[in-house]
């Protein structure tokens, strides 16, 4: 009787070690309730949590057209309980007329060309890459998750205070454009609060979308694309259309105080940049520092310095770029010969004879899932500036990206205005522009522990790895993860960039450690999820968006 009590117990605990712990009931936060709701529904339903993912950025594109969108790109990191994670890279594409000289004008670098003309339109990777990560882990019927998009479009919705508001700030720009006037005011007027918005053209496309993914490529959309891209001195032709398809890439891998790090590799510097900063931070007991101390800022921006350093050296499309060294960034003994180059209490000092960095622009955006079951994905995807081009495709009812505007300018225009030139991120033909966004998951004891994402341009990963060490050096809940004050370095320029709310103190101990800073009043806005004790908590950042974005199963 005892042997079978003792083989059962045996039994009972080898399954559970198989089965990792599910959570209790599932979640999906963004930055739209109403796109949150439509993944929520999703996952009540039986969805698989890419399910989630894909019926929420569908949503997205719909009540978020400043960054959710059918024409940018981005990265899907998923981790399934049942399979090895993925990460679908479906960043846009530079078409084949590209080149590295493809902003220059009479060998003069013309900026607005390079970010707001039709020659900075990626070929967008959206639809193909949310199409790939549904085929390989979808569980509805993709024309399901497109439903709620749909109906969004059709019957539209109310405007928010932050949606209303979004689009009156940008109707200036809008005014350049018929069709995006046409479509996000009243006759030209601005859209209030409590307003309907109906995008038909935009419902009919994703009509199409549900039928057939492809009409995106090769249909009806292809030549509405194609036609307003060939009137307007556009590059991108049937051929580039034709051409894209989302990369199923290895997922960078990194561990941090014994976690599994799962992030985003080339062509975003996003999982690179934080896996070396935590690397360099492992020697450090921030906990005894304090959060938002002056020693845990120091020493995090120091290490982001570093790798930011790196990022800017080594890093771009790794099809154009076959030596891009990260097994050595990311290994702990790189980690230990830079720590070594950090000083306790002094700032460094950024050799400003190479780089320095462009403004960061709004606009992207980041979802979080996890089902209850314990699979989790993130999503970061964007369309470059806030609204992208800020031209809707005629007819057919979304918005153009800018994307090509995260290459560099032009070889060798490095200098000290904010221009680079150095070669891994110029631009050619078929190429994907550096990104810096930074979809994580954290695992601990095979299972999820933390989700998390974030736009921001280059403080992308700064702001995701202070969710990491909110979290795991300080023992925060998600809501004070997302809420405690942020900073950013990224090299060049040389100083720290601190929001508004980080303590007084500690700013005047950073300048006094040497330091430069920059006010700013909000960095990024992330979209986290944290499972404490087979629980999800999910807090949605209210930075720039006062609506919370949570919706749960
Ligand atoms: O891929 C990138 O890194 C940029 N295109 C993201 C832009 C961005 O995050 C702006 N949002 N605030």
């Amino acid at each position: 009787m005892r042997n079978r009590l003792l083989l059962f117990l045996l039994l009972a605990l080898a399954i559970s070690a198989q089965t990792p712990p599910s959570v209790k009931g599932g979640m999906v936060v963004s930055q739209e309730r109403l796109a949150s709701e439509a993944g929520a529904q999703v996952l009540r339903e039986g969805g698989s949590a890419v399910d989630a993912a894909v019926a929420t950025a569908f949503a997205l594109a719909v009540v978020h057209p400043a960054a959710g969108n059918l024409g940018g790109g981005g990265f899907l990191l998923s981790r399934p309980v049942d399979g090895p994670p993925s990460f679908v890279d479906f960043r846009e594409a530079a078409p084949g007329a590209a080149g590295p000289r493809m902003w220059l004008k009479a060998g003069v670098y013309d900026e607005a060309r390079h970010h707001r003309s039709l020659a900075s339109v990626g070929v967008p990777g959206t639809v193909a890459g949310l199409h790939e990560a549904w085929r390989r882990e979808g569980r509805l019927p993709w024309a399901r998750l497109l439903h709620p998009a749909i109906r969004l479009a059709r019957e539209g919705f109310l405007l928010s205070e932050n949606q209303a508001a979004s689009l009156a700030e940008q109707l200036p720009e809008f005014r350049k454009h018929g069709p995006t006037l046409a479509q996000f005011s009243r006759d030209g007027l601005p859209l209030r609060t409590g307003d309907r918005l109906v995008q038909r053209d935009l419902a009919r496309t994703l009509v199409r979308i549900s039928k057939d993914w492809r009409d995106f490529y090769r249909g009806r959309t292809a030549r509405l694309i194609l036609r307003d891209t060939r009137e307007n001195a556009g590059l991108i032709r049937a051929a580039d259309l034709a051409a894209y398809r989302p990369v199923l890439r290895e997922v960078l891998r990194g561990r941090y105080r014994g976690l599994e790090v799962l992030a985003a590799p080339p062509p975003s510097s996003g999982g690179q940049v934080l896996i070396e900063a935590l690397n360099i931070l492992e020697g450090y007991d921030l906990r005894a520092a304090g959060a938002g101390s002056p020693a845990a800022v120091h020493l995090a921006s120091e290490a982001l310095r570093r790798a930011f350093a790196d990022r800017a050296r080594f890093l771009g499309d790794p099809a154009f770029n076959l030596d891009m060294p990260l097994d050595r960034l990311l290994s702990k003994a790189y980690a230990g010969e830079l720590r070594g180059t950090i000083e306790p209490d002094r700032a460094s000092v950024s050799a400003p004879d190479r780089f320095t960095w462009p403004r960061d622009r709004p606009d992207t955006t980041h979802l979080s899932v996890i089902d209850r079951r314990g699979s989790a994905v993130s999503l970061t995807y964007t369309l470059e500036d806030s609204y992208g081009l800020k031209r809707i495709v005629p007819g057919a009812g979304f918005l153009l990206n800018n994307e090509l505007g995260d290459f560099n300018g032009g070889p060798g225009l490095t200098d000290a205005t904010g221009l680079i030139g150095t070669p891994p991120n110029l631009a050619g033909p078929g190429k994907r522009p550096l990104s810096s966004m930074c979809p994580l998951i954290l695992v601990k004891d095979g299972a999820v522990l933390l989700v998390s994402g974030s736009p921001g341009g280059r403080s992308i990963p700064s702001t995701v790895l202070e969710t990491v060490l909110n979290v795991v050096d300080f023992g925060m809940d998600a809501r004070a993860a997302v809420d405690t004050p942020r900073f950013h370095h990224q090299w060049l320029p040389d100083r720290i960039q601190v929001e508004a709310g980080l303590a007084e103190a500690t700013r005047a101990a950073l300048k006094a450690m040497g330091h430069d800073l920059s006010v700013v009043k909000k960095q990024g806005c992330a979209q986290v999820i944290l499972v404490r004790d087979g629980q999800a908590e999910g807090a949605a950042d209210s930075r720039r968006w006062a609506d919370s974005g949570l919706a749960a199963e």
